[in-house]
């Protein structure tokens, strides 16, 4: 099983996924636990290069997007295949969904050349996406507490907007696949959520 998580920034996602790996250690499952962008030692590099708010120079959109599939390809191919060739869970902080709403709708890339890149590049879709919905100043709240805002944090209120009705768009668009999570509850009501729906798929 491949699980996706996604979401606006400081939703709970991380939470949630420790919450959810514990819970599926606990019944001797195999499970993996990775994230977007990054999951292997090169596409961490790449991540650093994402976040980073010093760099020299201000990143395009492009050059964002192809990072982030450059990254994603690596850990999709090191990381992801394999572990569900093993019959592993694999739970993935953030896979495509987000380039759509990052990219996509955030940055307002063509939509053509996600597709493009979707095509030749993602060759497995997540089973099942948990996105966690949150109106987006409770989330940025969420992220101010955490400390330093990386590259994507600083962004405007307007940019987050956007982002927030990308996962709303492909929400309505995949109702199969993308569970949405009210994310204003707290934590063991977010997990006691996932888990009905979990239970609902199998
Ligand atoms: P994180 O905050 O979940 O660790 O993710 C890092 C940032 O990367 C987050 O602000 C969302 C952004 N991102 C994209 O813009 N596009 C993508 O495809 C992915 C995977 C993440």
């Amino acid at each position: 099983m491949f699980i996706s998580f996604e979401g606006t920034e400081g939703v709970g996602k991380s939470t949630l996924i420790r919450k959810l790996h514990a819970h599926f250690l606990n019944l001797n499952h195999d499970v993996v636990l990775t994230r977007e962008p990054g999951g292997t030692p090169l596409a961490e590099k790449i991540r650093s290069m994402l976040l980073a708010v010093d760099n020299d120079e201000s990143m395009s959109a492009d050059t964002e997007l192809l990072l982030m599939y450059a990254a994603r390809s690596q850990h999709l191919n090191q990381v992801i295949l394999p572990a569900l060739s093993a019959n592993k869970i694999v739970l993935t902080d953030r896979f495509c969904d987000a380039s759509f709403a990052y990219q996509v709708k955030g940055r307002g890339l063509d939509q053509n050349k996600l597709e493009l890149l979707n095509q030749n590049f993602v060759t497995r879709l997540p089973d099942i996406t948990f996105w966690l919905d949150a109106p987006i100043e409770m989330g940025m709240a969420r992220a101010r507490e955490r400390g330093a805002l990386d590259r994507f944090e600083q962004e405007k209120m307007e940019f987050f907007n956007k982002v927030r009705a990308g996962y709303q768009y492909l929400y309505e668009q995949y109702p199969q696949r993308i569970i949405r999570l009210d994310a204003t509850q707290n934590e063991e009501q977010v997990f006691q959520q996932a888990l009905r729906a979990l239970n609902q798929t199998d």
